[in-house]
């Protein structure tokens, strides 16, 4: 591979230097492009050719398949790993010793109180509030609760912060939908492991001891770990985007729980339920479905299916396919709509239109499934993949940080009016 690419406008060319990362992917590096060439900018809407920064996080290889926090296979932690494990290894670099994953857990623990002025703010959201606007809010609101901005140069603030956010932000999770429950926000208990303590937060009823399911637990386990990081997508880009004004870590947050929202991000768990739970309304009709995913004049589109980077598998969806098979079938519960989601994926893997856009079932397309078997309610559903995030989020803030990245401020090319004269408003 050469070390230089060449552009040529009209009569003038120009030379861009190739940067490589450590699994050989190539960039044409850009930078000094505008001054060269007089002006002259790239232009791609949704990024879909632009890398936006050189990062050590996370490596994904969308035709092959592969998935790689910090270099460990996403199959292996999956496996082998519990969530908070992996949050250490993604914000800090390498999988904790036992030592360090104690501290980094106690630590955790000690600022996992969150001020009660907090609940007359949710007291304050209609009961029917949709748990992520909630929880958007709220990390907002912890903006203003721990207002001591943090010095990105000193290694103890930034931890602070870190095990401030990986304490709080599952408590606030918790409320968001318990007060939707009607339920009263209730704490952890410091005795118990991460994710089981997120359990009690969430599951626990005020009239009896909660023990947690250990099935539902490694469940869980592996489904926060499968969502931890994905690289550049839409909501870790916004956190990077919003951090990389120097904005805070809590702050940039809450802008990237509300981009990983909408429903061709994070909110596709919640669709995809919808629309199977809409197929079984509709008799189980999902030829009808896959035509109207297929129809061009029709809005509608087969939910938990494609991905931007992914052409070949998701190794996420992979995973979860087997799991919701395991849940299920531990649980005990026998769900239709995991029938129809099975004959979705058999029809589209056969059919011309999504073979040829190399489009296949997504992590999501399975999650839900297994967190409706859980006991979650399906507006729960991004709020759990927002808390699954959470690590990488804060490991591509502090990334952005500590590279000392400029702030983000892509171009534009203007398609708008010449200038023109102004016409007072009674001359309009
Ligand atoms: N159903 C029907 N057609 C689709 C779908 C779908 N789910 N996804 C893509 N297409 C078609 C699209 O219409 C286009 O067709 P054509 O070339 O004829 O115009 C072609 O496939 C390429 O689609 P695109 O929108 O240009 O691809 P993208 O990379 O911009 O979008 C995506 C990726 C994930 C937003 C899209 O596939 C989609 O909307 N999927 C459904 C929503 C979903 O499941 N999102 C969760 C993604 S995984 C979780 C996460 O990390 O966010």
């Amino acid at each position: 591979m050469p070390d230089i690419a060449k552009l040529q406008i009209g009569d003038n060319s120009y030379e861009f230097p190739l940067v490589k990362g450590s699994e050989n992917e190539v960039a044409i590096d850009i930078k000094t492009l505008r001054g060269a060439t007089n002006g002259v900018i790239t232009i791609d809407p949704g990024y879909k050719n632009s890398g936006s920064c050189k990062s050590a996080i996370t490596f994904l290889d969308g035709e092959k398949g592969i998935l790689r926090y910090r270099g460990y296979a996403i199959e292996d932690l999956a496996e082998k790993a519990d969530f908070l494990e992996v949050a250490y290894a993604l914000i800090f670099g390498d999988l904790p010793t036992k030592e360090q994953l104690e501290k980094f857990h106690a630590d955790i623990k000690s600022k996992s109180i969150v001020d009660e002025d907090v609940k007359k703010i949710m007291d304050a959201f209609p009961r029917n509030a949709h748990p992520m606007g909630v929880l958007s809010s709220l990390t907002s609101a912890l903006v203003a609760f721990n207002p001591s901005s943090v010095n990105v140069d000193s290694e103890e603030e930034m931890y602070n912060a870190i095990v401030k956010i990986m304490g709080k932000f599952p408590v606030l999770v918790a409320w968001a939908m318990r007060k939707k429950q009607g339920l009263p926000l209730n704490y952890g208990s410091k005795s118990l492991g991460y994710v089981e303590n997120i359990m009690k937060m969430m599951f626990e009823q005020p009239n009896e001891e909660y023990v947690a399911n250990p099935l539902i637990k490694d469940a869980l386990d592996k489904l926060l770990i499968l969502h931890a990081d994905h690289e550049q997508n839409c909501s870790t880009s916004t956190v990077r985007i919003v951090g990389s004004s120097h904005a805070g870590l809590f702050a940039s947050l809450s802008a990237g729980i509300s981009a990983l929202w909408g429903p061709l991000h994070g909110g596709a768990n919640q669709a995809v339920l919808e629309m199977l739970e809409a197929i079984k309304e509709d008799g189980g009709d999902t030829k009808k479905y896959m035509a109207k995913a297929k129809d061009k004049n029709d809005p509608f589109r087969l939910m938990g299916f494609g991905h931007r980077v992914y052409k070949n598998f998701d190794p996420r969806a992979t995973i979860i396919k087997v799991a919701a098979d395991e849940v299920l079938k531990d649980l005990g519960i026998e769900d239709p709509i995991l029938d129809i989601a099975r004959g979705l994926e058999q029809e589209a893997l056969n059919d011309p239109y999504f073979v040829d856009r190399k489009l296949y079932p997504n992590v999501d397309f399975y999650s839900g499934i297994i967190y409706r078997a859980m006991g979650i309610p399906v507006e729960m559903f991004t709020v759990m993949f927002a808390l699954g995030r959470l690590p990488g989020w804060i490991a591509q803030w502090k990334e952005m940080r500590e590279n000392k990245e400029p702030i983000g401020r892509p171009r534009q090319i203007y398609t708008g009016e010449n200038l023109r004269d102004f016409v007072t408003a009674e001359n309009r």
